[in-house]
């Protein structure tokens, strides 16, 4: 290890002591004693006691200015006092109805105003958002694979569970990456095609192997996973122009980039009109909320999707 490294993890250690007491409490009960992947580092996690605006507070008492911000959820910073009002009133009125609500509009309203989308269609999660959108787009187009970009991250549903973090041993080659299932248990793997990010040659290539077979193409617009990655001038119109060529679906899974690249998220930044938006995160201030949107009548379903699945070709009411 580098000397200076291990000078701050002795620091590290010295400043937290009850961050270590609660990994070790908590590790019989949960797998690494976390309850994300994610969270779990050398040489154990911070446990957050409390949280404030843009600060963090450990167990020890320690303070840490948030850059992170639960990966942007917490936009609007920690415990912010226009949220915490607005959560207070509502829970006097009761949380879960299981029946419609107004507010439920409202919101579809703002996200329809701001995103290039006319339907909206509500979720708990960003994993459940790009699930459904995908599903979306396979029962849609009467196709069944995807392509995602190499290194992505888009929740921890199965189609999107290929090529996250592969260990390099498994990359295959650099223009044609192998697909890598994320973890044992990902069934149907194989409809999950992998492209590389900022290479629109790689996607073309896909497009041609498997013509009329890919239901959708999925992507982060700017990819945290692989290191906040801005796509290149032209490639996002590129994708744009060969998902219509092909009659795939451009979905822009805006879980992180959504309400923060700007009002209307990477849409508006890059001016560009995928066919299906998901968000999350930041949509929901800290409480689990997720939406997909989509066009509402501008789309011809596919002959085979028309046949197989009747209900898509029902009115909206
Ligand atoms: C780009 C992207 N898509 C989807 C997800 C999944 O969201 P969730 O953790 O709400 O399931 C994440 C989560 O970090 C994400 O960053």
């Amino acid at each position: 290890m580098y000397p200076a490294l291990k000078k701050e993890i002795e620091v590290y250690e010295k400043r937290t002591p009850k961050s270590s007491a609660a990994l070790k409490k908590s590790w019989p009960f949960m797998p690494l004693g976390v309850s994300s992947n994610f969270r779990s580092y050398e040489p154990y996690p911070l446990f957050i006691a409390e949280a404030q605006g843009a600060r963090l507070r450990d167990l020890d008492g320690n303070d840490y200015v948030d850059f992170a911000l639960c990966f942007g959820a917490i936009m609007a910073g920690h415990a912010h006092p226009a949220v915490v009002k607005a959560v207070q009133e509502q829970l006097k009125r009761g949380t879960m109805y299981g029946m419609p609500h107004e507010m439920e509009r409202e919101l579809a309203e703002e996200i329809i105003k701001r995103y290039p989308v006319e339907n909206v269609r509500f979720s708990n999660s960003g994993t459940e958002a790009t699930m459904h959108a995908i599903r979306l787009a396979r029962g849609f187009t009467g196709r069944d694979k995807i392509i995602k970009f190499e290194g992505c991250y888009h929740g921890v549903h199965d189609a999107a569970m290929v090529s996250v973090k592969p260990k390099p041993e498994k990359w295959g080659s650099a223009s044609a990456p192998n697909q890598v299932p994320a973890s044992a248990g990902i069934v149907g793997w194989e409809n999950t095609l992998v492209a590389i990010f900022n290479d629109l040659p790689s996607v073309e290539r896909l497009f041609e192997k498997h013509k009329s077979q890919v239901a959708a193409l999925i992507l982060e617009p700017v990819p945290m996973n692989i290191g906040v990655c801005m796509p290149q001038p032209g490639f996002l119109e590129g994708l744009r122009d060969l998902c219509t060529k092909h009659g795939a679906l451009l979905i822009f899974d805006e879980v992180k980039t959504g309400a923060k690249l700007g009002r209307g998220g990477a849409c508006e930044y890059f001016k560009i009109k995928p066919d299906m938006v998901c968000l999350a995160k930041s949509i929901g201030g800290g409480f689990p909320l997720a939406a997909f949107g989509a066009a509402a009548r501008s789309w011809t379903p596919s002959r085979k999707a028309r046949s197989s699945t009747p209900e898509l070709t029902t009115p909206i009411r």
